[in-house]
């Protein structure tokens, strides 16, 4: 068991690569707290991973909402003292040209993808700090790297997550709390099912993967596996070549 007795927080854990996340960590022997909106969607998955013999717990909230996100983040403290792993996963996808996209649309693309894991960030790493050790994982996305025509806001806010990765990370690695980043290609999640990019992926024959795939990379970087790792952005995009 990689992560007995962690406490782990995974952002957007109703669906998706989320969801595959929280199965992979606790799994692992991680108890996991699935945040999102919905909670009859966030009990179902917890009662799955019960099924399977994991433990779960749900916390249910907006991540465009900052009051929501320090609730949440202080009944997570509160009702397991610390959290160990914290993988900020959700996010939103707008995609439309630069001059069509109103600013309403713009700044909750900034908020759910960008602003909400730094407010998440900002109230559990000192408990990190204290404790002397914590992995955060933030997902981010091939295109945060190489830009996204038609999604410059999308591609954006993933470069910020990058950004963050490497300036906090670079802040925090002498106090025992690794932060690393996931930079995955398409896949076979609803993000990608309703994406304007989908048919054009799947006819140069890109290779779209599925959720467990980028699950292991996240499990990995959250466990000691990955001990020595900090600040980095591990691109995983199967076989396509950008
Ligand atoms: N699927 C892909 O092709 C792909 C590619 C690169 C990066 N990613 C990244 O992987 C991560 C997971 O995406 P996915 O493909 O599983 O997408 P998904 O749409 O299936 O899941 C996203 C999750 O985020 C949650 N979420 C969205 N807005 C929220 C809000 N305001 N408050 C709380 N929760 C909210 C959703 O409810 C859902 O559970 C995202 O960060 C995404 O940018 C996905």
């Amino acid at each position: 068991m990689l992560l007995e007795n962690k406490i782990a927080l995974i952002t957007g854990a109703s669906r998706g690569i989320g969801r595959a996340t929280t199965f992979a960590l606790a799994d692992e022997g991680a108890l996991v707290v699935l945040l999102g909106r919905k909670e009859e969607t966030l009990r179902q998955v917890a009662s799955e991973i019960g099924s399977r013999g994991g433990s779960a717990d749900v916390a249910v909230c907006d991540l465009n909402d900052e009051e929501q996100i320090r609730n949440a983040a202080g009944h997570i403290l509160q009702n397991h003292g610390r959290v160990d792993i914290l993988i900020n996963n959700a996010a939103i996808v707008t995609e439309m040209p630069f001059l069509e996209m109103p600013l309403e649309m713009f700044d909750e693309q900034m908020h759910v993808d960008f602003r909400a894991p730094v407010l998440m960030i900002r109230e559990l790493l000192p408990s990190m700090i204290t404790n002397g050790s914590g992995a955060i994982v933030n997902v981010a996305a091939a295109v945060g790297e190489r830009g996204g025509p038609g999604s410059f806001a999308y591609a954006a806010a993933k470069a910020a997550l990058i950004n963050l990765t490497r300036s906090v990370g670079e802040e925090v690695k002498s106090l025992g709390v690794r932060i690393n980043c996931v930079c995955p290609g398409p896949v076979d999640t609803e993000l990608f099912r309703t994406s304007a990019n989908r048919e054009y992926e799947i006819k140069r024959g890109g290779d779209i993967m599925k959720p467990e795939t980028v699950a292991n990379t996240i499990l990995y970087l959250a466990s000691d596996l990955s001990r020595g790792m900090s600040c980095q952005t591990v691109t995983v995009r199967g076989a396509n070549r950008w």
